[in-house]
């Protein structure tokens, strides 16, 4: 089972960027402690891949149709605002998980707003980078659920 990790824009300043929200952890450890999570969980982590921008990720989502098997997806502030993201994902229908490291839904009302929760197979917020770990566990059970169901 191949999962691609995509981190949308800022969070490759983790670590230093806003401690009191975000908290200590740098992007690579977060990354590190995927790929353990991953190694135990049985699945591959294809990539992870972090960029500033928009139509990077969207080239990374429109690349991942048949080549991965679900996304752990943090779009950070395109969760708020992307259209394009949100409709790149339909468009490949590859399944994924969105996490945020904050929780969203306890910040300031724009946060509140995501363009991915409700085609997300599901999200999960608030947990510092456990988000990500919880994330890609349920994207993998969800993922071998559906192989079994077919099978
Ligand atoms: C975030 C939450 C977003 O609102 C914010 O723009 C981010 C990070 C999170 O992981 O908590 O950049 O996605």
């Amino acid at each position: 089972m191949r999962i691609l990790v995509l981190h949308g824009p800022n969070l490759g300043l983790l670590g230093k960027r806003e401690p009191g929200v975000y908290g200590t952890c740098t992007l690579s450890e977060i990354d590190r402690r995927i790929r353990e999570k991953a190694a135990q969980l049985g699945v591959c982590v294809e990539d992870a891949v972090q960029s500033n921008s928009e139509s990077e990720l969207m080239e990374k989502i429109h690349a991942a149709a048949g080549a991965v098997d679900g996304i752990l997806f943090n779009p950070a502030a395109y969760t708020h605002t992307s259209v394009a993201l949100r409709d790149a994902l339909l468009g490949v229908a590859v399944p994924f998980v969105e996490v945020h490291l904050s929780n969203v839904s306890a910040r300031e009302p724009f946060r509140r707003t995501s363009y991915f929760s409700d085609i997300a197979v599901g999200v999960v917020a608030g947990f510092g980078p456990e988000s990500y770990l919880l994330g890609l566990e349920g994207l993998v059970a969800h993922l071998r659920d559906v192989r079994d169901e077919r099978a």
